[in-house]
Formats: C-alpha cells, structure tokens, sequence
C-alpha cells in the first residue's frame, strides 16, 4: 500500500444532543457542553448540521460553538441561500454540503453534484473566497468524485450509510466501493472523509481505508454516551479507528 494518511481524524457530531434538548425545549442538554467535553476526550473537530427546519442545532448553537471550542467547527449545510448567508457570517473551519430534499440526493443518500453542478459551482466558489474549505457529503461514486474534482473542492465525505446498512455480502462490495472512490478522490488531489451511521464495529474497516483523512460520527457516541458517558464514548470509537488503521495490509 503506497499511501497511509498518517492521522486518521475523529469529529465528532453533536446533533444529537440538541435533539435531546429540543424534545422539551430548554436548554437541557446542551450540544455546547458536549462539545468541549468532545474535544477534551480527544476529538479532533466538531460537527454539526444546521438544518432548515432547526430540528436539532439552532443559529445560537452555532454562535456559541465558533465563540466556545477549540477545534475546527465542520458545519454541514444544505446548498441553500439561507446557510450560505450564515457560514458566510460565522465563517466557520468547513462547510460540508449536504442533501437536504429527496431531488437533491442520488439513490445511495449523498448530494447528487452531477445534476446540481451547476447550482454548486457559484456556490461552491463564493464559500472557498471567503476561506471557508468546502466539503462535498457524497455517495462512493466515480461520477461523483469526479464531479467534485471539477467543481475544485478541497474535500469529499463518503456517505457510509449503504456500507453500514448492508448485510452478508453487500456489505463487501458497499467496502470495496468505499475504497475505490476514496483512492480515485485522493488520486485527483481530494482529501477522502467519511460518515454517517458508523458504530464500535462497522467503523473498524472503513479506518483500515488508507486514504481517509477524517471520519465524522453521532449518533452512536451520543446513543452510547447514555450508557457509558461521552468522554468512554469517544475513546471506545478512537480505539475502534485505531484496530483498523493499524491492521497490517
Ligand atoms: N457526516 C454527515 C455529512 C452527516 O450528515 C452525518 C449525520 O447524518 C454524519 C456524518 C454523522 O452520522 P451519524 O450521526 O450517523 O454518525
């Protein structure tokens, strides 16, 4: 294998916690606290989705975040006019562009950028002026990565969520697309992350992938985190990145 990325990174994703609060809508818990307790356990970045319906992180969230962590903030948005205005006002590490309608998405759940190429051009280029590094939330799909490549973004997140819900079989081929994908983006100057639906145990393979840079996760460290606390939550999935990245080829 010629190519490890020598720091496979670990964001974590609040979302949750906020979905928590917002059940009964205090301020109890708050995603802020969990995240500085994330990035105490040994997080590398913070995510979190503002979403247009504000199910779960909410503009304050945002404010606090960037005034209060001490990471990079990875803010996953959709293509919007709206969450366009805001990144460019909190200006925030990472913006990554993510599916928010059913006509935005490809079958596998990513953001289809071969049909939005043209929409995501502009606004691909008015987030990378203003410093923010823009990150493509995509399915493992050559069309798509190369796609991406011309719409010059920095950085593709791979959707897990098909390699995670496979059984028997499929779940080998989801891994080998996974692979493919990530070797093509990397060969074409794209740094590779991934996420969404990783768990302790799904997530072992898909660190063994040597071109990931960063994989972002939630709802199962914030599930597990009820059961064993946040900061155990983290360093149980940091020790699961650790089996696969270190697994000898
Ligand atoms: N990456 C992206 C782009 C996401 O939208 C999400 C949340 O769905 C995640 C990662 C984290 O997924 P999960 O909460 O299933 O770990």
């Amino acid at each position: 294998m010629s190519f490890i990325h020598p720091h496979l990174r670990l964001g974590v994703n609040i979302d949750h916690v906020a979905t928590i609060r917002n059940a009964r809508g205090g301020s109890h818990p708050d995603p802020v606290r969990a995240a500085i307790l994330a990035v105490e356990a040994g997080a590398d970045g913070i995510t979190a989705h503002l979403r247009e319906d504000r199910r779960h992180i909410t503009d304050d969230d945002i404010t606090r975040l960037i005034a209060e962590i001490e990471r990079p903030l990875n803010l996953e948005m959709a293509a919007t006019d709206e969450m366009q205005t805001i990144a460019l006002r909190h200006r925030p590490h990472a913006c990554c562009l993510v599916p928010e309608r059913r006509e935005e998405r490809t079958t596998e759940g990513g953001l289809d950028v071969v049909s939005g190429y043209s929409h995501l051009a502009p606004y691909v280029a008015r987030l990378r002026d203003a410093g923010i590094r823009v990150s493509l939330f995509i399915a493992p799909d050559t069309a798509q990565v190369e796609t991406a490549a011309r719409l010059g973004v920095p950085v593709v997140e791979f959707h897990t969520g098909p390699y995670c819900h496979a059984a028997g079989p499929g779940r080998a081929d989801e891994l080998a697309r996974l692979a493919r994908a990530s070797s093509l983006a990397h060969g074409l100057g794209i740094e590779c992350h991934a996420g969404h639906g990783l768990d302790y145990e799904s997530v072992v393979d898909v660190a063994a992938l040597p071109e990931l840079a960063e994989l972002n996760i939630g709802h199962f460290l914030i599930g597990e985190a009820i059961f064993i606390g946040l900061a155990e939550s983290i360093r149980g999935m940091r020790a699961a990145m650790a089996r696969g990245r270190n697994r000898p080829a």
